[in-house]
C-alpha cells in the first residue's frame, strides 16, 4: 500500500526508529574493525564516478529497511510517472521532465499527446546554430565587432545553474570570451560588470523563465539603457537575447521573439541548465561540451531509472540523507567539492535542495508532523577546513558531509593535487574515526606534556568521530562528469521528497516576502502612506529613510 500522508507512522518509519536507537550506541570506528570488507559493501561504482557512503552509521540492516521505506512509498512508480511525463508537480498541474531535456537516445516523451522531443531537439539546434556563429564571430554586434561579453541576467535557477557550470568547465572555455552573470537587484551588481565590458562587443542574455522576476527584468532594464544609450534603439537586436517560456513578456520587453530560446513549463527553474538557459555555457565552452554535460546526465538517469535500489546511487544517497535527518535528527548538511573549479556547486545544490524540499504541506494537502528538506552549506576544500570544519569536528552535532573530489586535476601543478586528496581523504577518516579522551591524553604524554597539561587538555584535545560522510570521487571535472554529478542530485532530492511525501516541484515559500516588498517600496519612496506594518519593520522604514534623506 502506498501512504499518501504520514510515512512517519508506517511500518517501515517505525522499524527505522527502532533500529536507530541501537545504531546510535555504535560507533563507525566499531562498524569498520568489525567488518574488513565495509568499503566494497558500502560503495557503488557507475563509470569513473566511485560513491562511497561507508563511513554512515549504517549496516546492511539499515540499508535494507531504508530500501523498504523507499520501496513503500512507491518510489519505482514515481520514477516513471517523472520520466514518462506524469504531472507530478500537482500543486501548479505540470509534468516534470529536465530529464527529457537531456534524452539522448531521443526516445519519444509525450504530455498530452505531444511529443516534447521534437521542439527539445528544435531549441538545441537553434542554440548550436546560436553558439556556433556568436563564438566564431558570424553573429557580430551592431557595429559589426565580434561579440566577447557574454552577460547572463537571470536569477535563481536562471543564474545558479549557467554560473556554476560555466566555472567547473574553465578550461573548456573560449579564451576570447569573457562570460558575466548579473542577479542581484542590488545595482552593484550591474555597475560592477557594466563598468567592464564595451557595449559594441556584449551580448546580453535575459535568462527568465517566467520573465516577470523582479530582478531580472530591472537589471535587464538597466542594461538596455545602457546599451541603447551608447549605440541607439537598433543596436538591441544584436546585443540581447531571451531565454523564456513567455513569448508575450518577451516581447513586451522588446526583445524579438526570433531572439529568444524557448523551454516550457515542463522545466522547473533550478532545473533548468539543460535547456535553453545553458546558452551562456553553450556559448563559453561550445556547444559539443554542452552536450557531453547532457550526455553525462543522460547515464545518471538511466542508472536511476533502470537500476535496483540497493545499487541505485541517487536513491541511496537521499535514504542516507533521510537516515541521518529524521532518524538521528541532523538537520544541516556540508558539501564540500575538493576542487576549485566546483566552487560554486554548492550555492547550485543549495537551491536545489532547498527550494525543493523545504515544504511543510503533503502531497495529501495536510500539514506536515515530521522533518523534510535539512539546511545545505558549503565551499570549497581546503579553504573550509580553515572555517567551518572546527564544528564538524568538536560541534555538539554531527554534520553530515559530502566530499567530492575528482582523481585527477586539470591543473597539475607540483604535489599541490596529492595535498589536495589527501586531505580529504584524511577529513572523512578523521570526522569518522575521531579521537578518545584516552587517546589524546597518550599523545599530549608522548610529546613530554606535565601531568597537569595532559590532564587539563586531553578533553579539549579528543574528538568524538563518528560524523557521517559519503566520498564521490571521479576521474576529472569534465563536461560529462559534471553533468552526472549534477543530475545525481537532482534525483536524490526528487526521492527525499517522494519519501516525505511533498512537491519538490514548487517554490510558493518565495512569494510572501516578494509582495510584502512590492508594498514596502512606494512607502520607502515617499510615494505612498505607511502601511500597517509591526513596529519594528515600521521604525526600520523610518530610520532608512531619514538616513537617505
Ligand atoms: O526564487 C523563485 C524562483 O522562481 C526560482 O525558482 C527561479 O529559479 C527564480 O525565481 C527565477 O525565476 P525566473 O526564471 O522566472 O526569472
Amino acid at each position: 500500500m502506498i501512504l499518501k500522508s504520514g510515512v512517519n507512522k508506517s511500518r517501515a518509519w517505525k522499524k527505522l526508529e527502532r533500529h536507530c536507537k541501537k545504531m546510535k550506541k555504535l560507533h563507525m570506528r566499531e562498524l569498520f574493525e568489525k567488518d574488513n570488507n565495509r568499503a566494497s559493501k558500502f560503495s557503488i561504482q557507475l563509470e569513473s564516478l566511485l560513491f562511497d557512503y561507508s563511513k554512515n552509521r549504517i549496516t546492511e540492516k539499515t540499508m535494507a529497511y531504508l530500501i523498504d521505506l523507499a520501496k513503500s512509498r512507491g518510489l519505482e512508480d514515481k520514477i516513471k510517472a517523472m520520466f514518462s511525463g506524469e504531472r507530478i508537480n500537482i500543486t501548479e498541474n505540470r509534468a516534470v521532465l529536465h530529464t527529457a531535456l537531456r534524452n539522448r537516445a531521443n526516445t519519444p516523451v509525450y504530455v498530452d499527446g505531444e511529443n516534447v522531443m521534437v521542439k527539445i531537439n528544435e531549441v538545441l539546434a537553434k542554440m548550436r546554430k546560436f553558439s556556433e556563429a556568436v563564438r566564431f564571430g558570424e553573429f557580430k554586434g551592431h557595429t559589426g565587432k565580434k561579440l566577447t561579453n557574454i552577460v547572463n541576467i537571470g536569477i535563481g535557477g536562471s543564474d545558479l545553474g549557467p554560473k556554476m557550470a560555466v566555472e567547473a568547465l574553465k578550461k573548456y572555455k573560449a579564451k576570447d570570451i569573457n562570460t558575466y552573470f548579473i542577479s542581484n537587484i542590488d545595482g552593484t551588481a550591474c555597475a560592477e560588470v557594466l563598468n567592464k565590458i564595451d557595449p559594441e562587443t556584449t551580448l546580453f542574455i535575459v535568462a527568465s523563465k517566467t520573465f516577470t522576476t523582479v530582478e531580472t527584468l530591472t537589471n535587464a532594464k538597466t542594461c538596455r539603457k545602457w546599451l541603447v544609450d551608447a549605440l541607439g534603439e537598433h543596436a538591441v537586436s544584436k546585443h540581447f537575447v531571451a531565454l523564456s517560456t513567455n513569448t508575450q513578456k518577451v516581447k513586451e520587453f522588446g526583445i524579438d521573439p526570433e531572439n529568444m530560446f524557448e523551454f516550457w513549463d515542463f522545466v522547473g527553474g533550478r532545473y533548468s541548465m539543460w535547456s535553453a538557459i545553458g546558452l551562456s555555457i553553450a556559448i563559453a565552452v561550445g556547444m559539443d561540451n554542452f552536450e557531453k554535460m547532457l550526455d553525462g546526465a543522460y547515464a545518471m538517469d538511466m542508472h536511476f531509472l533502470h537500476t535496483d535500489f540497493a545499487h541505485n546511487i541517487p536513491v541511496i544517497l537521499a535514504l542516507l540523507g533521510i537516515w541521518n535527518s529524521n532518524f538521528f535528527g541532523l538537520r544541516s548538511n556540508a558539501l564540500v567539492p575538493y576542487d576549485q573549479y566546483l566552487s560554486l556547486i554548492p550555492a547550485y545544490m543549495q537551491q536545489l535542495e532547498m527550494e525543493s524540499n523545504g515544504k511543510f504541506v503533503s502531497m495529501g494537502n495536510d500539514f506536515i508532523k515530521y522533518n523534510t528538506g535539512t539546511v545545505l552549506f558549503g565551499g570549497p576544500g581546503t579553504d573550509v577546513q580553515h572555517s567551518f570544519f572546527q564544528m564538524l569536528h568538536q560541534g555538539t552535532t554531527p554534520i553530515p558531509v559530502d566530499f567530492i573530489i575528482p582523481a585527477i586535476s586539470h591543473n597539475e601543478i607540483g604535489e599541490h593535487h596529492e595535498i589536495l586528496v589527501s586531505n580529504v581523504l584524511a577529513q572523512g577518516e578523521a570526522l569518522m574515526r575521531g579521537k578518545t579522551v584516552k587517546e589524546a591524553a597518550a599523545e599530549l604524554a608522548a610529546k613530554g606534556k606535565s601531568k597537569e597539561e595532559v590532564n587539563f587538555l586531553k578533553k579539549f584535545k579528543s574528538f568524538p568521530g563518528n560524523n557521517p560522510s559519503n566520498t564521490i570521487v571521479f576521474k576529472k571535472i569534465d563536461p560529462y562528469a559534471l553533468g552526472m554529478l549534477v543530475a545525481m542530485y537532482e534525483h536524490k532530492v526528487f526521492v527525499q521528497g517522494v519519501i516525505w511525501d511533498i512537491d519538490s516541484f514548487d517554490q510558493f515559500g518565495v512569494e510572501l516576502g516578494k509582495e510584502m516588498a512590492t508594498n514596502i517600496l512606494p512607502e520607502l519612496q515617499g510615494n505612498a502612506a505607511e502601511g500597517r506594518h509591526d513596529s519594528s519593520t515600521s521604525a526600520l522604514i523610518g530610520y532608512i529613510r531619514r538616513l537617505r534623506k
